[in-house]
């Protein structure tokens, strides 16, 4: 945590220099000087973004009618827009693009990052990728995705941190920052809710209790905010029956007002369109005076602003004061920024910073930190000095864009290290690799396996591929079964058969149902989606260069049927008991899940002391802390992550049986001890209750400190006094 204070300052200290000469007030006086000179049409514009499609309007772009664009991603197709677009009064256009995990060096995806369960991680690659977007004329990046997610069948839990709300928050709030250190605009985005959607199925809707939303979704929106974000985006789905994109409690009543946030509030694509379908607009001029009186600046694509806003103003359905608002907050963006002084942009410049020897040594030492063992059974990793022949199964070992995964910039595949390529590069005289695909990236077909199985036959040691091509994750990428797809159980099953040492690498944007195929892998490394130096950082923990210290941001299940399947669920009145039939559970699979939330191995062992509490009264004002040793009782040097959890045993609305409330990751030489310090104050113990209060109950807690959400050290506290209202909803 300490070296992610360090990298918060230094950010604070990259982003004055990044800021424009203006002063604040020179800043306000300039944008009212221009609101000022603007006829109706042009404040429309700027409340106007489109995308590069066909059917721009380039017309609109080269008067003045529109204020930001996105999907113009290469310099050179910014530069020529540049040159292009006008306005009358030399508004500068806005550019924003999905910088999501990278923009040309494609670092690990969100998910991988917060397994590293390290801020300053997620910190960097933030900070890396926004100085090559900015380098490239990119002003503002769609990111942080702040959605906590619920269950992994939504493919979009790639772009988040994961289910967590403290440890979303943290990786949330550190990514805004690094993004701002490297010179980008953020968007805190889909606000709220997005990851609640039923079924895991993209875009469908929610419909949750409001203190469960406050507890459990909104935090991580708001860290983002606190961190200094620039602007908000809606989400697409409706909650209770109201569009996010019209939602005035979300927007009005919360964001706004609770939270005073005054910075520009976007739609998601097309979303406000999107509200006929929804049925809560009559049609498009219907939607966009929705949305504009709900609390929606800019119009992403739908082009309804453009069309029907300036009309709504003449028929006083929207009133002008309210434009002047909107587009003066959108002014405000593009000027800090520096818009409005920025240089000619010369692709030829820009292209110098990319792909740079720096931002390639941080895309491996990143990714290193973002990989989970999730088994390893009999020190199956790291691979043995011993072994000569190595046999590399699975297409995705040497697939670039499933290194990359989903929201991959304009990353260039031939620049991406894959697996097999880092492993072939490596190998020398010390061994020889030999590779069979067994099957396509999706494992359509079982053609290949028996051709694998020979190949694999003649080794004495097996790197197995396994996972989801990267069009299985990311927006759109539902899917109702989260076993391996394909045919990829067969192929493991053939490939175990030989009863060889197998290591398996498993490329994934979510948690997966691994009960079926666990059971015949020697060791199974997470490697989620990890970029451009993937398969450099993957040999690097194979061969035990490194020492793998991830633990899981997701809970994993046994088999689909059992997601949703949190760690911070709320009780039962009849908690799971084998012996008892009539207990919450399923009679035909294991109670909980394959791997918990916060699980992780490493190629070391580390033993924990029984913890002590400073305190084991607290007032409200005080701090919970916590304190542990822990020695690494191995031979390796390797990092554990701390964790401590809580449980409420008595309150109005009844708690999460655990709730991670601090995190902290220490790197131990072998036979070291360190002493820990996990501290969170009072009030972070607090919750909503139902009658729209922040409240933090006294009463008894138990705690937990350990590697994973399955502690068993720890004991108990009273929070006395009486208690404390933090907040009040509006
Ligand atoms: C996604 C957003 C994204 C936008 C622009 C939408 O479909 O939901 O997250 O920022 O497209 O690409």
């Amino acid at each position: 945590m300490k070296s992610f204070r360090l990298l918060a300052l230094a950010a604070v200290s990259a982003l004055a220099l990044l800021r424009p000469a203006l002063a604040a007030d020179a800043i306000e006086a300039k944008v009212d000087a221009l609101l000022a000179q603007m006829t109706l049409e042009e404040k429309v514009g700027q409340l106007t973004m489109a995308s590069n499609e066909k059917t721009l309007d380039w017309q609109a772009m080269e008067t003045g009618g529109i204020g930001s664009v996105l999907n113009f991603a290469t310099p050179e197709s910014v530069a020529s827009l540049l040159q292009r677009a006008h306005s009358r009064l030399g508004i500068p256009l806005l550019v924003a693009l999905d910088v999501i995990h990278g923009y040309r060096t494609i670092f690990p995806v969100p998910l991988a990052d917060a397994a590293s369960f390290d801020p300053a991680v997620t910190f960097r690659s933030a900070e890396l990728s926004a100085r090559e977007a900015r380098a490239s004329g990119i002003g503002l990046t769609f990111a942080p995705m702040s959605d906590l997610a619920h269950d992994p069948r939504w493919g979009r839990i790639v772009e988040g941190s994961g289910e967590d709300p403290v440890l979303a928050s943290a990786f949330t709030a550190a990514r805004v920052k690094g993004f701002k250190a490297g010179g980008l605009a953020t968007t805190v985005k889909h606000f709220a809710g997005y990851g609640a959607v039923d079924g895991g199925r993209d875009y469908d809707s929610i419909d949750i209790s409001e203190a469960e939303l406050r507890d459990r979704y909104l935090p991580t929106y708001r860290a983002g905010i606190d961190a200094g974000a620039d602007s908000v985006m809606t989400a697409y789905v409706a909650l209770g029956g109201v569009p996010a994109t019209a939602n005035r409690h979300l927007l009005k009543d919360i964001l706004r007002g609770e939270w005073g946030f005054d910075r520009a509030i976007m739609s998601d694509l097309h979303s406000i369109q999107e509200m006929v379908s929804h049925g809560t607009a009559a049609d498009g001029a219907d939607a966009a005076v929705k949305a504009f009186l709900a609390g929606v600046d800019i119009d992403m694509d739908a082009g309804l602003y453009q069309h029907h806003l300036a009309d709504a103003v003449k028929t006083g359905k929207v009133p002008l004061d309210l434009i002047d608002q909107a587009t003066r907050r959108v002014l405000l963006l593009k000027a800090g920024l520096g818009l409005f002084d920025q240089a000619p942009l010369d692709p030829a410049v820009a292209e110098l910073k990319l792909n740079t020897p720096e931002t390639r040594t941080a895309a491996r030492e990143l990714a290193r930190q973002t990989f989970v063992l999730l088994k390893n059974d009999n020190h199956t990793l790291p691979i043995p000095d011993a072994v000569r022949t190595i046999a590399v199964v699975g297409s995705l070992a040497d697939s670039q864009p499933d290194h990359l995964g989903p929201d991959a910039g304009i990353a260039h595949d031939d620049e991406t290290v894959t697996l097999l390529k880092a492993l072939k590069a490596r190998a020398g005289d010390r061994y020889n690799i030999v590779y069979a695909p067994g099957c396509d990236r999706h494992c359509a077909d079982a053609d290949g396996i028996t051709a694998a199985v020979t190949a694999a036959s003649g080794a004495d040691y097996v790197v197995l591929a396994i996972g989801e091509a990267r069009d299985m994750a990311g927006e759109g990428g539902s899917r109702a079964d989260l076993a391996p797809p394909g045919h990829q159980a067969e192929l493991i099953d053939a490939i175990a058969r030989l009863g060889k040492p197998t290591a398996a690498v498993l490329y994934t944007g979510r948690a997966m149902a691994l009960e079926a195929v666990a059971p015949k892998l020697g060791a199974i490394l997470l490697a989620w989606y990890p970029g451009s130096e993937g398969g450099n950082a993957l040999t690097d923990v194979l061969f035990g260069d490194v020492v793998p210290s991830g633990k899981l941001p997701v809970t994993f299940p046994r088999v689909t049927g059992q997601v949703p399947i949190v760690y911070n669920h709320l009780p039962t009145g009849r908690p799971a008991d084998p012996t008892d039939r009539y207990t919450s559970k399923y009679v035909d699979i294991g109670i909980g899940p394959l791997y918990p939330f916060g699980w992780g191995l490493s190629y070391t062992e580390f033993a924990y002391s029984e913890p002590k509490l400073i305190s084991d009264k607290l007032a409200p004002e005080d701090r919970l802390t916590v304190r542990i040793s822990v020695r690494n009782t191995g031979t390796r040097q390797g990092a554990e992550v701390v964790q401590l959890y809580t449980h409420q045993r008595v309150a109005e609305r009844s708690r999460p049986v655990r709730e991670l409330k601090a995190f902290q990751k220490v790197m131990l030489a072998p036979g070291e001890e360190k002493s820990v310090e996990l501290s969170v104050p009072a009030e972070g113990l607090a919750y909503w209750n139902a009658a729209g209060e922040h409240v933090l109950e006294p009463g008894t807690f138990d705690y937990w400190v350990g590697g994973n959400s399955g502690a068993t050290l720890g004991g108990h506290f009273t929070v006395t006094a009486g208690s404390r209202l933090v907040a009040r909803a509006k």
